[in-house]
């Protein structure tokens, strides 16, 4: 393996893809490919732990790849494949499990809300110990996601601590790597809530497939707070303060410059700018996705999973002499 430090993450094939997710996680995802050594996965275990239809899910495992690569993951500079083929992950998982304190999951706010809407299972409450495998397995060294992955990166954090420190060294210490703006984007039509995959209101989020149209619609009809003046003020205008988040993300300008231009500007003539840069942003995504077969995409899925195994491997021989399997 290269000298360069290494970066892990993953995303569940559990619905359509929104800015959420692009602001978050896939841009960092994109951009540290420049000096990283990257690896992305299309975590279909994990997705798993909620009700599902296979052949729907079939698709989605596709469809999230080919977005991840939509948006400029190139396969040929990082390792983009399915969770479920590289059975290290799991493997690692039971290992990792048996030096989970229950409490500690009991804790996880993530399955709390999941658990409330699609009932319990085993698979649900261990779900962070398997995301501490994935990024454990090929020994990473960061990991960009959105706010809402806190708790899980800091549960993988201890458990590589208690591991090095009961069995020796074996893995390094995971940092979390979120964007300064967009770690956590709000739904459209409730800013006190996350933008979702799983929101069943469509005006909700914008689509990483949205037509512009469809785009300028979703952002003029987002809610916005009371008064009319555009300011950044996450407590007193939080549906406005989303929306310069998601403005300043797609036009590349600072929240300072747009509310400097669109301070008195109306909330009606601001937001039709924000949806034109939007939409502005969305339209090579959404052509590069179109344009891309399932069979390419399967095929670049496979081969990175075959170079997977390698790292993987390596990991496994090293945690199993650690651990007295060997
Ligand atoms: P998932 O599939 O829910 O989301 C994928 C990524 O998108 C980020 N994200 C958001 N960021 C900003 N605003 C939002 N509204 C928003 N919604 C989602 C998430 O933070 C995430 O980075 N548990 C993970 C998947 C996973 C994983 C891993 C991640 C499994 N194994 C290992 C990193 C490393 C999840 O459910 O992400």
């Amino acid at each position: 393996m290269s000298e360069r430090q290494r970066v892990f993450s993953g995303m569940q094939p559990t619905g359509k893809i929104h800015i959420g997710n692009l602001m978050g996680a896939l841009s960092n995802w994109v951009s540290m490919q420049e000096e990283y050594s990257t690896i992305y996965n299309v975590v279909d275990l994990h997705a798993m732990t909620t009700p599902y239809d296979p052949a729907d899910f079939r698709q989605q495992r596709i469809n999230l790849a080919k977005m991840i690569i939509a948006v400029g993951v190139d396969p040929d500079r990082s390792l983009l494949y399915f969770q479920s083929d590289v059975a290290e992950h799991a493997e690692l998982t039971w290992i990792l499990s048996v030096m989970t304190p229950m409490g500690q999951l009991e804790r996880m706010t993530q399955y709390k809300e999941k658990a409330d809407k699609a009932g319990q299972n085993l698979g649900l409450f261990s779900y962070p110990v398997l995301m501490a495998a994935d990024i454990l397995i090929h020994r990473v060294h960061a990991v960009p996601v959105g706010d809402d992955q806190t708790q899980h990166l800091e549960i993988t954090r201890d458990l590589a601590e208690r591991f090095n420190n009961r069995f020796g060294e074996v893995f390094p210490i995971p940092e979390r790597i979120s964007p300064e703006i967009g770690a956590r984007v709000m739904s459209l039509q409730d800013p006190f809530s996350k933008m979702s995959k799983s929101d069943a209101n469509t005006k909700a989020t914008v689509l990483l497939t949205d037509t512009t149209d469809q785009i300028m619609k979703k952002i003029k009809s987002a809610v916005t707070d009371t008064g009319s003046e555009v300011a950044f003020d996450w407590d007193n205008k939080p549906g406005v303060s989303n929306l310069l988040e998601i403005f300043s993300y797609f036009s590349g300008r600072t929240i300072d410059d747009l509310v400097a231009e669109y301070a008195t500007a109306g909330y009606g003539h601001f937001k039709v700018a924000a949806a034109e840069a939007v939409a502005e942003g969305i339209a090579p995504i959404r052509e590069a996705y179109e344009g891309m077969s399932d069979a390419e995409v399967s095929a670049v899925m496979s081969t990175s999973a075959e170079k997977a195994k390698v790292s993987a491997a390596e990991t496994m021989s090293l945690v199993k002499g650690a651990v007295g399997l060997d």
